[in-house]
């Protein structure tokens, strides 16, 4: 059996989250330059989208820019930038052809200004479409994200929008750059790292950790796959002992 018919579309996670590394060292191991990496990484992006759409996953975030990121030599940003403004334009079109919706998270101001109008203009174009929503994290990290929510809080409070007392896990949710979206229930990260790199620190208090050491260029559908039927096999308890979900589960069948 193949690896995409062991995946039960019965307990599929609403929202996958990856962050793609090691693009670098994957350019490197081949003796080229780091932009090598981030262009065959545009391959990977395109496999994983194709695939959660076709199995029918509702959100996928990827971390394709961190705030951290922008400490890197001026060169590779620049490219970096170029590399989202072509992809950004070529796969609109692709996008449309397979239903799915373009967000953006991060602080989006803060990118320059041809990706901010390919952006926007490809969010606007695939904002009615129903099947997979693609969520970019662009200039994103979590410490920046919970620090706006903060002031934007603060804001609220002082001009009487909100009390004080109105704060619950709820209404910070609907602060964040992920207002609306599900929490991951898988996160998923590439090239042997475990680390979670400042992203959707809030959102990840449950998610199912899944490392994997290839490298983002070399990502590809079966990956994909081999991630999910990892996550399917794994008993999400939330806290309560394995004798509550087992109690529950058989409940529900009965
Ligand atoms: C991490 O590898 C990757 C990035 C910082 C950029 C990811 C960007 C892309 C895959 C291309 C554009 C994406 C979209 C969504 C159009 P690294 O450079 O940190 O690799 P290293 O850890 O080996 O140095």
């Amino acid at each position: 059996m193949d690896l995409k018919e062991q995946i039960n579309s019965e307990k599929l996670p609403q929202h996958i989250a990856i962050i793609m590394d090691g693009n670098g060292r994957w350019a490197k191991q081949k003796g080229n330059q780091r932009i090598f990496g981030h262009k065959n990484g545009v391959k990977a992006v395109r496999e994983v989208t194709e695939a959660a759409a076709e199995i029918g996953i509702k959100f996928l975030t990827l971390y394709a820019f961190s705030t951290e990121n922008w400490n890197r030599p001026k060169f590779e940003i620049d490219a970096l930038m170029q590399l989202l403004v072509s992809t950004i334009h070529a796969e609109t079109k692709t996008l449309m052809k397979n239903n799915v919706r373009l967000m953006a998270i991060g602080n989006k101001e803060s990118l320059p200004e041809p990706v901010q109008k390919n952006l926007y203009e490809s969010i606007e174009k695939t904002s009615q479409n129903t099947g997979l929503t693609l969520v970019l994290a662009l200039s994103y990290s979590s410490r920046w994200e919970m620090t706006n929510a903060m002031q934007r809080i603060a804001l609220d409070i002082e001009t009487g929008k909100i009390k004080s007392s109105d704060i619950n896990e709820q209404i910070i949710s609907n602060y964040l750059t992920t207002r609306g979206i599900p929490d991951p229930e898988l996160l998923i990260r590439t090239s042997g790292e475990y680390r979670i790199s400042n992203f959707l620190l809030w959102q990840i208090a449950y998610s199912e950790l899944y490392f994997t050491s290839t490298l983002w260029p070399d990502f590809r559908k079966d990956d994909f796959y081999k991630a999910l039927i990892d996550f399917q096999n794994r008993e999400r308890r939330f806290g309560k002992t394995s004798e509550q979900i087992n109690q529950k589960n058989e409940n529900e069948i009965n």
